[in-house]
């Protein structure tokens, strides 16, 4: 476990509409502020004399070496499983086949139960047993629910997850493994949290939603912090992403401006590219002025679960990344994805889940149209593990 040493220098939270602060001493959910209406709340650190480079505890191999630019202010609050400090492989197979110069595949199926959001809920749980929570609960597409069930296992904490009846049975057995109480709902995501919203009227439970939440948004930036450093402190041209919530695309964007303030990195960001399913693609609806908004968007099921999330609360924080980085969205069938995670097993050892997957089809789209050039280096984030799905 984590080393004591330097603590985390995190100042205030802030509404991502408007300038209000929050304080970091109290449990806080969203900003719900008169003129920005509900919006996500935002960490903010000391940055002038903040984290230096060479505080990183290089002994820590998990997202905890960064703890400097974390939230947990006891680090005896900390509820760890080992996430994060996930390997950053060479995809030379395939980057010999489509003719790259570098492809990268950052692997987080090392990660406890499997996925990324073990980083978003383990900070989450973290914060959340700091500020004395007891009971946590979660609509999710079936990863998240699994790694809240198992922070909350070992912080000793009560934990709800709420899924949808079609998750392969495997996301469901870990819940109910962890000591969680699993109730299934017919639909999707927004579904689940209707669900939650039905439930809390009862329960005095807290309500972990991404982006809802301040702090899982925390966890999963360490993957920006972490692809800096595993790439010696020059960030890739191009990170292809799988976006659901769009929690990850945000947090890697977060980190990149906050080191950049940190004075640990130079030079231009990555191009953001938000890869979505062809049966739930939101984000995808609003850039090419189909929706003005996701609000009121319906999509279906598919079989990259994390994928089918309908109505993204951050929807202006995604469409703003995508935006400040010259970035994309695009999306990909079902059958696509499929034929995607054969090849990258058979070329790359690696049996990628369906959402990361889909980025080996996106980014052969955006090389046809020239949108990314065979020379830049090109960056896919390998959200997790297939075999929850299979
Ligand atoms: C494997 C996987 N990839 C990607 C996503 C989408 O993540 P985000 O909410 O960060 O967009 C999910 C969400 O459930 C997921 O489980
Ligand atoms: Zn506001």
């Amino acid at each position: 476990m984590v080393v004591k040493e330097k603590k985390s220098h995190i100042s205030f939270l802030q509404c991502s509409g408007c300038n209000k602060t929050y304080s970091v001493h109290e449990l806080q959910t969203f900003a719900d502020c008169e003129h920005c209406g509900k919006s996500p709340l935002i960490a903010h650190y000391e940055l002038l004399d903040g984290f230096r480079k060479d505080e990183i505890d290089l002994q820590e191999r998990s997202m905890w070496r960064y703890k400097g630019m974390l939230p947990v202010l006891d680090e005896e609050n900390i509820v760890s499983l080992g996430e994060g400090w996930t390997p950053m492989l060479l995809a030379n197979r395939l980057a010999a086949k489509y003719d790259l110069k570098e492809l990268l595949i950052k692997d987080e199926s090392a990660n406890p139960t499997g996925s990324f959001k073990a980083r978003g809920l383990s900070m989450a749980v973290s914060k959340a047993k700091e500020l004395g929570v007891d009971c946590c609960i979660v609509p999710t597409a079936g990863n998240a629910g699994g790694a809240l069930s198992a922070y909350c296992a070992k912080a000793g904490m009560k934990a709800i997850v709420v899924m949808p009846r079609h998750t392969p049975e495997a996301f469901k057995k870990e819940c109910q493994f962890f000591g969680a109480e699993l109730i299934e709902v017919d639909g999707l995501i927004s579904d689940c949290a209707k669900k939650v919203a039905e439930i809390k009227l009862t329960t005095d439970c807290f309500d972990i939603s991404t982006m809802k939440e301040p702090y899982r948004l925390e966890g999963k930036k360490t993957m920006g912090y972490e692809i800096a450093e595993q790439l010696n402190w020059k960030l890739p041209d191009v990170i292809l992403y799988p976006t659901g919530g769009g929690t990850g695309l945000i947090g890697m964007w977060k980190a990149f401006h906050e080191m950049k303030e940190l004075g640990w990195i130079t030079g231009s960001f990555p191009r953001m590219i938000a890869v979505q399913s062809a049966n739930c693609n939101p984000i995808v609806q609003v850039l090419e002025g189909k929706l003005d908004t996701v609000k009121n968007y319906k999509g279906s099921a598919t079989f990259a679960n994390g994928l089918a999330v309908p109505t993204p609360f951050a929807e202006k924080m995604i469409l703003n990344v995508l935006h400040e980085s010259g970035g994309t969205a695009l999306s990909i069938s079902d059958d696509e994805i499929k034929s995607a995670m054969k090849e990258i097993a058979s070329l790359e050892g690696l049996l990628v889940c369906p959402e990361g997957a889909a980025l080996l089809p996106a980014m052969k789209i955006l090389l046809d149209k020239g949108e990314i050039d065979r020379n830049e280096t090109i960056l896919m984030l390998n959200t997790g593990s297939a075999y929850k799905y299979l």
